[in-house]
């Protein structure tokens, strides 16, 4: 089986549309986590111009633990309300940053990344994790890339 998405289109709508089909149809049948976040992580990577960093940290007893990523090495705790994925995990929602070097408290792994988006990850009301997308650009993702990667999350969510 080949795992070639190339998606390619020029409006968010449609880019995220395509990006969530490729994500359920990966994921489809596949109960082990970090297959799945490991999976979901390249493919967002691959898909989404203009990001460096792609990733999840999960929630293990109470705090933010690294998971499966593309791009650089990055921290691999993180308690909840620090920093922007700590912010995410604590109030549960999702945190769209223009500019992380304003953010208070922001943790900075690789210094290129300038924007961030972190979508909260909930089943049954239990928080799993944060999954988080940083960018090179400020201002990268808007509220198009809200909507789209909410939808991401709640593919991930229920498998996970
Ligand atoms: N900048 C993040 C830390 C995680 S890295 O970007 C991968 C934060 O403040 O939560």
């Amino acid at each position: 089986m080949s795992y070639d998405f190339k998606i390619e289109t020029a409006d968010k709508a449609t880019l995220y549309r395509d990006l969530a089909s490729a994500l359920e149809g990966l994921v489809a049948g596949e109960p082990d986590a970090i297959a799945n976040m490991a999976n979901a992580s390249s493919v967002i990577f691959e898909t989404l111009p203009d990001v460096n960093w792609v990733g999840f940290y999960r929630n293990v007893g109470g705090e933010l633990v690294l998971g499966p990523f593309q791009g650089r090495a990055a921290c691999i705790r993180i308690p909840f309300g620090t920093g922007v994925c700590g912010t995410a995990a604590e109030t549960r929602e999702v945190q769209l940053v223009e500019d992380v070097h304003v953010f208070p408290g922001h943790i900075a792994c690789d210094s290129a990344s300038n924007s961030e988006i972190v979508v909260p990850l909930i089943r049954d009301g239990e928080l799993i994790g944060v999954l988080d997308i940083d960018s090179p650009s400020t201002a990268r993702f808007d509220e198009e890339d809200q909507a789209g990667c909410v939808r991401l999350g709640e593919i991930l969510s229920k498998v996970l």
